[in-house]
């Protein structure tokens, strides 16, 4: 538009931008990227220092040279001055080092090499300040996080009987957040009482788990565009399924929620949630059979039945295969009614749904890494 409007008035502007790209190097990006300024600081800077026909050495000094100031020209702060030291990086590494081997390199290869390295960039141009680019290079690559710890109390201190205060206080002396999961109801509770460092729950035994629903709440916002004027059936395990209980706690704070508790007499919901219902007005039904209710959901939350946490083997099997939500019951379902479940998943979700746009449980395992990198980071204060 601007080269249009300029030959209107007689002018006749250079190409200033030339599909930068489509570049197979960073060399050919800044060949091709804002192409003025590349070239009057080669014309008056880089060719002045005497460009490359000096010593390597001093090639590399004006390289050097050139980018600082280009740094510079885009205003005065740190970022600038470091997103410019990554271009002298990549292009003196280019020029000497690996510009040749990538040369010999798939197309592909060359392409996304380059816009990684371009990408990378743009986070430290557009950044308020060094640390938030370095958390949100952090963010990029998953956290960059180590985990110290133990996925099982046997390879614990617990195992000599430490009280899970002391683990916890020795935790809070190596760590900058503790993520519990453990079999007993409350402990992340008392780990809180006596951590120096944030807890997240990550799930105690029959009662909570948060951060599930957390994923939940995100899926449902994002799939579904509201929190709010669902109806919700959960199905399977809400006795000992901890994740039902969360997520039933959290529903409750959206307008207009109605809840359809679909399980076996022996699997019902717990008293205190039926309770807690009551008493905040907020409308339940509880009932046996899945396909009377499955045409009113807009929500299904299936889950597995607690095998951990049964007190016998036979009331297990006697249970574990009660409800089985396949194609024929997915018929009944409303055309915009959304799956979920928090995984794992055992026969209460038949494979044969996977495919239907209405199963959301693996797009919500994405959530789940979202939601939990964005809770570290607050927990980080980052
Ligand atoms: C859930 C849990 O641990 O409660 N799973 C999970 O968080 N991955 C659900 C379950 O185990 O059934």
């Amino acid at each position: 538009m601007a080269i249009g409007l300029g030959r209107m008035f007689g002018f006749h502007f250079l190409e200033n931008f030339n599909y930068p790209y489509v570049s197979q190097s960073v060399t050919e990006f800044w060949r091709r990227w804002h192409i003025s300024l590349s070239s009057w600081f080669r014309d008056y800077v880089y060719i002045p220092l005497g460009g490359s026909r000096r010593s390597p050495a001093r090639n590399i000094l004006n390289l050097a040279a050139v980018w600082l100031l280009t740094g510079l020209w885009h205003g005065a702060a740190w970022t600038f001055v470091l997103w410019g030291a990554w271009f002298f990086l990549l292009l003196a590494g280019e020029k000497l080092l690996w510009g040749r081997g990538l040369a010999r390199l798939p197309r592909v290869f060359r392409h996304g090499y380059t816009l990684l390295a371009v990408m990378i960039s743009w986070v430290l141009f557009r950044s308020p300040s060094a640390a938030y680019a370095g958390a949100y290079f952090q963010a990029m690559l998953g956290l960059g996080g180590r985990v110290l710890g133990f996925s099982d109390s046997s390879s614990s201190s617990a195992k000599k009987g430490e009280s899970v205060a002391d683990t916890i206080a020795v935790a809070s002396a190596y760590a900058d957040i503790i993520a519990m999961r453990h079999p007993k109801e409350g402990a992340p509770m008392v780990a809180m009482e006596h951590s120096q460092i944030p807890v997240i729950n990550a799930g105690d035994g029959g009662h909570q788990h948060p951060t599930q629903t957390l994923t939940d709440l995100l899926t449902i916002r994002s799939l579904k565009g509201s929190l709010s004027g669902f109806t919700v059936g959960l199905c399977g395990d809400l006795k000992f399924g901890r994740t039902v209980h969360s997520l039933i706690h959290a529903l409750v704070r959206y307008e207009d929620i109605r809840f359809l508790f679909i399980s076996p007499e022996e699997l019902k919901v717990p008293d205190y949630i039926t309770e807690m219902l009551k008493t905040r007005e907020i409308s339940y039904e509880e009932v046996t059979s899945l396909e009377d209710v499955m045409p009113r959901l807009d929500l299904l939350y299936m889950t597995r039945v607690q095998k951990e946490r049964f007190f016998n083997e036979e009331d297990y099997v006697r249970l574990k295969d009660f409800y089985i939500l396949d194609k024929a019951k997915m018929k009944l379902a409303k055309p915009d009614m959304l799956v979920l479940h928090p995984l794992p998943r055992v026969n209460e979700i038949s494979v044969e749904v996977d495919d239907d746009p209405r199963a959301a449980y693996f797009k919500q395992v994405q959530y789940g890494v979202y939601v939990r990198m964005a809770l570290i980071l607050t927990l980080l204060e980052i």
